[in-house]
């Protein structure tokens, strides 16, 4: 059994972000990355705060804008347009989920999709099924088929199940496992699947993006399958100095035994996630020239 080292692949994309970055500001063009939070959402800040350290690790540079949770929808709008207008700035970041009262919809349309390193801007997401490489594709995916690359893990007529249709990870990961890159067999499956451990243990591929802590159990893996891990699930747990503990969307322990390779959690996508986006930003800036 693998244990598929998310943060070993994640240097390796880093590493040649770093070169890319040393070309670019040879040139001087420094790649700048903007991420916005709105509001207290604990995991968000946590994960802000790592993208923006990770930006000043590689020489990037790059702005923090914390909107408070009761900020307006016209707040956010007037932010992205400020962004939209810094020439600075070559990629641009609202975390998500925002606060209830804004639309996330509006403020991804708001983005110039120039900017949208996220991916998640519709002309990013029609590039994505047009397979125009000029776009973005959203950075957890895209992590996720660069760590079964580097894994050596042939996807290419494999069987590949996505657990989770979100925009953020289950549709663009299902594009790429069929498109010409993966070339898979693909099954989007999700919360009304009809007799999902079946659909499951079909896989040669599992990619579990639900967002439900412990959900793929070893009875829906078939044996041998890879099992690529995208769930970051905060479980209360009173033994831990902060009161839970990460868990994924698989039961690591059982499923482990099970498969030829697997990502743990924390440790296997979530260090990706971070490389891809350093990535986007660094191709946006190359394509602002
Ligand atoms: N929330 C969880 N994942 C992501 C992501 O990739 N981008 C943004 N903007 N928010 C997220």
């Amino acid at each position: 059994m693998i244990k598929i080292d998310g943060k070993q692949v994640a240097a390796k994309v880093l590493e040649e972000a770093k070169t890319a970055i040393s070309e670019l500001k040879a040139q001087g063009l420094t790649p700048g990355l903007a991420v916005v939070l709105i509001g207290e959402d604990p995991a968000s800040k946590v994960y802000v705060n790592s993208k923006v350290k990770k930006c000043a690790e590689l020489g990037l540079h790059s702005e923090k804008i914390v909107l408070p949770s009761d900020a307006s929808q016209q707040d956010v709008l007037d932010v992205v347009k400020r962004l939209n207008e810094d020439a600075q700035i070559h990629g641009i970041l609202v975390q998500s989920p925002p606060p209830p009262q804004i639309d996330e919809d509006a403020i991804v349309r708001a983005i110039d999709p120039r900017k949208d390193v996220d991916g998640f801007h519709p002309e990013n997401v029609a590039k994505l099924a047009l397979e125009d490489p000029t776009g973005y594709v959203p950075c957890t995916p895209a992590g996720c088929m660069r760590l079964l690359k580097d894994t050596g893990i042939e996807t290419s007529g494999a069987e590949a199940v996505v657990i989770g249709r979100s925009m953020i990870v289950g549709k663009p990961m299902a594009l790429l496992l069929m498109g010409k890159e993966g070339n898979a067999t693909v099954t989007v499956a999700h919360s009304r699947t009809k007799d999902l451990a079946e659909v499951c243990r079909r896989a040669d591929i599992i990619i579990a993006a639900i967002g439900k802590a412990e959900f793929v159990t070893a009875d829906m893996v078939k044996e041998g399958a890879v099992v690529i891990d995208v769930g970051i699930n905060r479980v209360e747990d009173s033994s831990r100095e902060k009161g839970y503990r990460l868990a994924g969307d698989v039961a690591y322990e059982e499923v482990a035994a099970k498969c030829s390779a697997i990502t743990p959690v924390p440790g296997g996508v979530g260090p990706m996630t971070i490389a891809m986006l350093i990535q986007n930003t660094v191709k946006a800036a190359k394509q602002s020239i």
